[in-house]
């Protein structure tokens, strides 16, 4: 089976990663897919989103990373893709994604498959990485290298830029 994990991954996690693994382990293929939630506004590219992914990804064999535009349900239908894969750390995003798992259930009937967060990256978020690293807080625990370098370069060009 074919599964989809969508996210903004901005940046991408070790809690992303850790679930992108798990569902290497459930499924024969995973897609990862950056996508838009129209709500947020975006600290890195799609560009830049699926560099970091494609380069965190690299020795995950079975692994795609492509950018979403559009619904997802409608990419999903395009690239054959089973099961939609997403993680639930608490609460509050059960209920954010009970509510896009039964609005894409409804679409075109596609299941989506909701693992728990290891607890070691339950509380983490990029938004909370975006915060504490734009405020000169070490995230080097919480992402790849790679991710940690382009974080920290991007927010000084941004304090440069005055943006
Ligand atoms: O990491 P996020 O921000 O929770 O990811 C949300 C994302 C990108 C997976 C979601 O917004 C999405 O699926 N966007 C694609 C457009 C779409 O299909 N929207 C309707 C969802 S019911």
């Amino acid at each position: 089976m074919r599964a989809i994990c969508p996210g903004s991954f901005d940046p991408v996690t070790y809690g992303h990663l850790d679930i992108i693994d798990r569902a290497r382990l459930l499924f024969d293929e995973v897609i990862v897919a950056v996508g838009r939630n129209s709500t947020k506004k975006y600290l890195f590219t799609p560009d830049e989103r699926q560099e970091m992914l494609i380069d965190a990804c690299a020795a995950r064999p079975g692994v795609t990373v492509v950018q979403l535009d559009g619904l997802l349900v409608d990419f999903c239908r395009e690239q054959g893709c089973d099961v939609i894969v997403k993680g639930l750390r608490f609460a509050g995003d059960f209920e954010f994604e009970l509510q896009m798992a039964q609005m894409n259930h409804a679409l075109t009937g596609i299941e989506t498959v909701l693992l728990p967060t290891a607890a070691r990256w339950a509380s983490l978020s990029s938004t909370i990485i975006r915060e504490v690293a734009s405020l000169g807080g070490d995230v080097s625990e919480f992402v790849p290298a790679a991710v940690n370098t382009l974080i920290n370069t991007t927010i000084a060009r941004r304090k440069e830029e005055g943006s």
